[in-house]
């Protein structure tokens, strides 16, 4: 049964209305205690700078409406301010997609990365402990930064011995992101790797959140360096998180021993943190 609820009100003389049907949805989600609302329009979703935002925490939508409100079109503000409104009322995640687009509503619905906006309570995003059952998700994430030489190719052996060193970034139980942190125990020294954001993420701040997520771990443990190695990401490190070009001496021996051999090249960078 698909029940249909007309966006119509009416007054105490039988006068029928026409009401907003974005806030109607919002008052049928709130009194199904829906867990997903899905608004379909003629639009991709909610843009930025012309660009489709993919996904976003309704506190930065709400900075949006509070502050840029210009920055919505007009023929979406409805949709985003009702959208805010639901996850403020308990629905957990809000889809803003293309109802023109084929089987859009199934794409959004099905497939991992889905086609519109979604909008999300806060509890939505976590970034957790990998396990053993994550090490394929990691590997297929991090595939083509494999093929372009950003990262070092890692067997299954390899992640399954250190796989409490990995964290996934995860959106709506899907893996977007990982990193790992390893330990050098004596030397008081972590190393930040494998650092990667799927690229339909990318620019939201995840690669950021990862990044203070190892540093405050680094920190708990008491480290007092955290490492990291890039071929391509090292101005990223510099310049988004505070890292300082150092060189190979900075490596643990062990590990400047292993970074030899690879003769990837790849920049050390440096993160005090006492
Ligand atoms: C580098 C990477 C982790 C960034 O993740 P992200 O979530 O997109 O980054 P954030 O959203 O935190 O930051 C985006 C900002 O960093 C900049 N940035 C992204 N990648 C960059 C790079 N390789 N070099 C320099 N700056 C970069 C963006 O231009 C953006 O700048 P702005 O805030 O001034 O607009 C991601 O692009 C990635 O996975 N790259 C491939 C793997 C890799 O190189 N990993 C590092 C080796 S351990």
């Amino acid at each position: 049964i698909v029940p249909v609820v007309p966006p119509l009100g009416f007054d105490g003389d039988g006068k029928t209305y026409r009401v907003n049907s974005d806030s109607v949805a919002l008052e049928v989600a709130k009194g199904l205690g829906a867990i997903k609302l899905i608004y379909i329009t003629t639009q991709d979703g909610l843009l930025k700078q012309g660009q489709l935002i993919r996904q976003m925490l309704v506190a930065d939508l709400d900075t949006i409406l509070a502050n840029h409100k210009e920055e919505v079109l007009p023929e979406m503000l409805s949709k985003a301010i009702h959208a805010a409104a639901a996850c403020h009322a308990g629905v957990q995640r809000v889809h803003i997609i293309n109802g023109r687009v084929d089987e859009g509503l199934l794409a959004e619905v099905f497939s991992n990365e889905g086609i519109g906006t979604l909008i999300y309570a806060n509890e939505y995003q976590q970034i957790r402990r990998a396990m053993k059952k994550d090490i394929r998700a990691i590997q297929m994430l991090t595939k083509k930064a494999v093929e372009t030489d950003e990262l070092v190719k890692r067997p299954r052996v390899s992640i399954e011995k250190n796989i409490g060193d990995f964290y996934i970034f995860e959106i709506d139980r899907n893996p977007v992101a990982c990193v790992a942190l390893h330990l050098y125990a004596e030397q008081k020294k972590g190393e930040l790797a494998c650092l990667y954001v799927n690229p339909l993420h990318e620019n939201q701040g995840i690669g950021r959140k990862l990044i203070q997520f190892v540093e405050s771990k680094a920190r708990e443990m008491g480290l007092s360096e955290l490492l990291a190695l890039s071929t391509q990401a090292f101005t990223y490190f510099q310049s988004k998180a505070g890292f300082t070009e150092g060189t190979p001496d900075d490596l643990p021996a062990g590990r400047r021993e292993k970074y030899e051999q690879s003769g990837r090249k790849s920049k050390v960078l440096v993160k005090k943190l006492k």
